[in-house]
């Protein structure tokens, strides 16, 4: 079967990254196959790509493709609008128009306008000359989120990241949740992180050096229900010894010296040192997500790189005028 999975435009080189890490990740059978603008076409089957509607936080809806025509091909789009036995919805993307009055033919088709109220929704997207027409399966609920933003667990602290990112952040990282795999964030804060895994099914190992951070990180994990996947550990980054625990990821967001400090070393030291713990502690093959300012690019760039890290992307995140930051997904060799 073909799938249409539109992916958000809130970050240009995310969305893709964390659909194909996810595909990547699970014991699945889903191939990609093209992309036409936020529309990427999957191949595979129905449970499959329930997986992945459980875990991406950037793919904002979720079809079963019915056909694809040239935007000129009036007599194709006319005769699905035209029989489809449910409601129909036209979108034009950015500013692509079909060479004729869709309106007029919507007017005359069976069911439109009031899509909540309709069972099954056909879609016409025009985009780029093309009409995209898929039947619409999901789409992303972002009250499946609400309830896990910073304010509103019982512990709160600044710096801590959204969960739709912080999602992001753990998928890059490339952990099966049918596996039920262990990630590891060793600068976890209040434990944002492990609450996004947790969700997923996915085991984590929270670690943070302050210590009301981890008392935070236990009464947020618990207020979750999370206390059977997470543990928190009061530690230094820099000096972590879980060599023989080897986890199957890595996904942290490291203080940058701004809002949140770091604390035994100066940033560039402990982002290092850090480096080399994780070295010890990644399986072999398996992949580190965490992000850095811009300004240190160079120097994480070369001790990825001479620390057995192949770099596999790099996303540039604008945050506010005072903070670009990159995010690292590399891969241990
Ligand atoms: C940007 S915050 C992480 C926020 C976290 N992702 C959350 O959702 O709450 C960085 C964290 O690193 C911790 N930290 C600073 N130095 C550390 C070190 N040497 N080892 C471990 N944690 C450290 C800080 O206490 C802080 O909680």
């Amino acid at each position: 079967m073909l799938f249409v999975a539109r992916i958000s435009n809130e970050h240009a080189s995310l969305p893709l990254s964390e659909l194909k890490a996810v595909i990547d990740a699970e014991p699945i059978n889903i191939r990609f196959v093209d992309r036409l603008d936020e529309y990427v076409i999957l191949e595979g089957g129905v449970e499959d790509l329930k997986v992945l509607m459980s875990r991406l936080a950037l793919v904002k809806e979720y079809g079963l493709l019915i056909s694809m025509t040239s935007a000129d091909d009036v007599a194709t789009v006319k005769e699905f609008i035209q029989t489809y036995d449910g409601c129909v919805d036209i979108e034009y993307l950015r500013g692509f128009k079909a060479p004729y009055d869709v309106s007029s033919l919507l007017r005359t088709s069976k069911r439109w306008g009031k899509l909540k109220e309709c069972d099954k929704v056909l879609k016409l997207v025009f985009v780029g000359g093309i009409v995209l027409i898929y039947e619409l399966m999901a789409e992303r609920r972002l009250s499946d989120y609400s309830d896990r933003e910073p304010h509103k667990r019982p512990v709160y602290r600044p710096g801590t990241m959204k969960p739709l990112l912080a999602r992001v952040y753990v998928n890059l990282a490339r952990l099966s949740s049918l596996k039920r795999e262990l990630l590891l964030d060793p600068f976890c804060g209040v434990a944002g992180f492990a609450l996004e895994a947790c969700s997923m099914g996915l085991q984590c190992i929270c670690i943070d050096i302050d210590s009301r951070m981890v008392h935070g990180a236990s009464i947020n994990i618990r207020s979750y229900s999370c206390e059977s996947l997470v543990e928190i550990v009061e530690g230094d980054a820099a000096m972590l010894s879980l060599r023989t625990l080897a986890v199957d990821g890595i996904a942290t967001d490291p203080p940058y010296g701004r809002q949140s400090i770091p604390q035994g070393y100066t940033l560039s030291k402990l982002l290092i040192k850090f480096i080399d713990r994780a070295q010890e502690t990644l399986k072999p093959k398996r992949y580190m997500v965490f992000a850095v300012p811009l300004n240190l690019d160079a120097l994480i760039t070369n001790k990825l790189e001479r620390s057995g890290f192949e770099i596999v992307e790099k996303h540039l995140d604008w945050v506010h005028g005072a903070l670009t930051r990159v995010i690292y997904v590399v891969r241990y060799a």
